[in-house]
């Protein structure tokens, strides 16, 4: 076997899996204001950007020849009904009609989050119905929302809306929001299988997301149920979903592996801020090399089958390719 592994010419002719740049997904965390980069404490080299620096950060994303930024929005106020979210004049709907002005969203494909967990003043990725001391998110009444969300993203210039709430259903009802408003061309990238998972820690610091009370088990996947991710998928296929983006990646690449044999799908993958924090804390330590860890992480991704990958190590794995 040791033949073929000779001199980096051989590895590289006979090699399997390859890493591009334009298979890399940027997210981005918008913030209102002018001017300002908030770097987020457990997440070094990522920060809360205002919409003019989150133009900045899409010119330097299309000239490294990434895929794509995925937005996230930090609004300024929140409250039960998560206005922010679908409000015209929203954090991510102004960032959207910027850099639709830009020449980098040419080349980069502007996907946005849908989900209230930003915009709630609770933190739940849904409506919340109290019920004396016990509180519940409740489905349908969150639907309509989230399908309020998804127009008003695409309106705003998203190619792609990405819903990542996990409420059942909502990919059909986004589905019918947005061809009700003429927006049929507008893709859905569902975030069909996602799991409760403590990996989304630091995320929850940068988009000042954390649920108040509670936490996500009752509609995010329990971390040990694979099987059920393959029925998760099937819904929102059924549901019109174009393609589907499984999250978290490392802890779950036998799930992404799973659904890439059964489903001929694009499909991408989340590595998540956790995953990303954890590399980065070893990084600072010196326990782990950066650059070869950092690729050898997206790597595995793209072979156990995803054609794209959402990561925070998006620019500085670009410059390396
Ligand atoms: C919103 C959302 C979350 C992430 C992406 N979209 C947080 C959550 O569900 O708690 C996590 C992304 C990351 O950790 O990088 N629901």
């Amino acid at each position: 076997m040791r033949r073929m592994r000779r001199t980096e010419a051989l590895r590289q002719l006979v090699r399997e899996t390859r890493l591009e740049p334009g298979q890399l997904v940027l997210p981005v965390f918008v913030c209102p204001g002018e001017g300002v980069r908030k770097p987020i404490g457990s997440m070094p080299g990522v920060a809360n950007l205002s919409v003019d620096e989150a133009v900045k950060e899409a010119e330097a994303a299309a000239e490294l020849g990434l895929g794509g930024l995925l937005l996230f929005g930090l609004p300024e106020t929140k409250d039960e009904q998560a206005t922010g979210a679908w409000d015209p004049a929203g954090i991510v709907q102004t960032a959207l009609r910027a850099l639709r002005q830009t020449a980098a969203a040419k080349s980069l494909v502007l996907i946005a989050d849908v989900c209230l967990c930003e915009y709630t003043s609770h933190g739940h990725c849904g409506v919340v119905r109290q019920q004396g001391d016990a509180y519940s998110v409740a489905n349908d009444p969150s639907l309509e929302l989230l399908a309020r969300t998804a127009v008003s993203l695409a309106q705003a210039g998203a190619d792609i809306v990405a819903p990542s709430d996990m409420m059942d259903g909502r990919v059909a009802a986004i589905r019918k929001g947005l061809d009700a408003a003429a927006l049929e061309e507008t893709p859905i990238l569902s975030y069909a299988a996602k799991f409760a998972s403590a990996f989304y820690g630091p995320f929850r610091e940068a988009a000042d997301s954390a649920p108040q009370f509670g936490d996500r088990r009752s509609y995010q996947m329990d971390p040990a149920n694979g099987r059920e991710a393959m029925r998760e998928i099937a819904l929102d296929l059924d549901e019109g979903a174009e393609m589907i983006l499984m999250k978290p990646g490392m802890p779950y690449l036998d799930v992404l592996h799973a659904a890439r044999e059964r489903f001929e799908v694009p499909m991408g993958v989340y590595q998540v801020s956790g995953e990303y924090s954890m590399l980065q804390a070893a990084f600072a330590r010196g326990w782990l090399e950066p650059e070869r860890t950092m690729l050898e992480s997206l790597t595995g991704m793209r072979r156990a089958g995803a054609d794209f990958i959402v990561t925070y190590f998006a620019k500085d794995a670009a410059r390396l390719l």
